[in-house]
């Protein structure tokens, strides 16, 4: 479908980006603990951290690579126990949410992380949960969870964790593959996203960040996947590319996270706009907000900033952000007419 091309200046990117609704389909809750709450969940638990303070730790997120973050992120993630926790971390993202005009968000979690210390999923799950109920009442926000399986860890690990997901089923929309990438392929999981597909739920996988574009491949063939995690390495193999402009795959593609692990260099060498470029559908998230330097504004505002993208671009990662999005036609009509109308305004005001 052919998009209207809007005349806005540039000067007015940053205003646009801040007001255009949008939907967040790539955040893991998780990632979105900032140092001040990991603190001060430590002492409300009386868990030990292994940082003197809370500038010690944000000094320590210099990271080289996709597993020097993870060691950390699942350090952070040791002072959450309780149900109110969950809760609590959960509710301070979406306020951040709110403030960034993310009408819809689909939350990645990690169940294992929790239970192999002995957490309960129920826990998780019903702390998690309550703060989206809460979100959709208090702010408006519509919010989802969707439960990632942590790909370093065994087969069989993710079918007992399916297992203990079920009698919550109604909780969660879809699962995700995440964690340590090189080493873990897609087929390692394909017995348990089969199994998740029959229960209808959605499937997506995190691919081609740091592995192979055969990664994405067979998350597409193999585990049956809807959207791709990150998916940049694509643009190694030109037959995928053709294929997900094709098919119209969304990739989730994380430009702040990307340049915090090191896929890409600088922000100028991203290759978001090369994506755009070959027609997918792209969307802009931030992955693990606490720790790579920003929330969905920052991620839009530092990729507009050295890619030269305009106002039709926004307009089209905006309008693919709703349209990837696992809710049912008649909402994304709704938040697309929002969408219109917000660039109406701003075109307006600059004619
Ligand atoms: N990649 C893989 N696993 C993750 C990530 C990521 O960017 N963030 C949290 N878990
Ligand atoms: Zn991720």
């Amino acid at each position: 479908m052919s998009q209207p091309a809007f005349h806005i200046p540039q000067a007015k990117l940053p205003a646009l980006i801040q007001a255009m609704p949008k939907a967040e389909l790539h955040m893991h809750i998780e990632g979105s603990l900032e140092p001040e709450l990991i603190f001060a969940l430590a002492q409300r638990n009386g868990v030990a951290l292994s940082y003197p303070s809370v500038e010690a730790l944000r000094a320590a997120y210099a990271f080289t690579d996709l597993q020097s973050f993870l060691d950390i992120y699942y350090a952070g993630a040791s002072v959450l126990l309780k149900e109110q926790d969950f809760h609590d971390m959960a509710w301070a993202y979406l306020l951040k949410a709110k403030e960034d005009n993310v009408l819809h968000t689909e939350l990645f979690f990690d169940p294992q992380t929790h239970t192999d210390r002995g957490v309960p999923f129920e826990v998780v799950i019903k702390g998690l949960h309550s703060a989206c109920v809460r979100a959709e009442a208090e702010l408006g926000v519509s919010a989802s969870l969707i439960m990632c399986f942590l790909r370093h860890l065994s087969e069989e690990a993710a079918l007992k964790t399916l297992d203990e997901s079920l009698p919550y089923r109604e909780l969660f929309i879809g699962v995700g593959l995440d964690s340590s990438e090189r080493g873990h392929p897609p087929e390692k999981f394909a017995r348990v996203f089969a199994r998740c597909k029959d229960l209808g739920l959605h499937l997506v996988a995190h691919a081609g960040e740091e592995g192979p574009p055969e990664y994405i491949v067979n998350a597409l063939d193999i585990l049956s996947v809807e959207r791709i995690d990150h998916g940049v390495r694509c643009v190694e193999d030109p037959a995928l590319v053709e294929r997900l402009a094709k098919q119209g795959t969304a990739l989730t593609v994380c430009p702040l996270s990307n340049i915090k692990l090191c896929v890409f260099k600088t922000m100028a060498e991203h290759n978001l706009k090369t994506l755009l470029a070959h027609g997918l559908k792209v969307t802009v998230n931030s992955d693990d907000p606490a720790y790579f330097g920003g929330y969905l504004n920052q991620n839009f505002l530092a990729t507009f900033a050295d890619l030269d993208l305009d106002a039709n671009d926004a307009y089209t990662l905006a309008r693919n952000s709703f349209e990837a999005s696992f809710v049912s036609a008649e909402r994304k009509q709704a938040w697309i007419a929002q969408l219109d109308a917000t660039f109406a305004r701003f075109a307006g005001d600059a004619a």
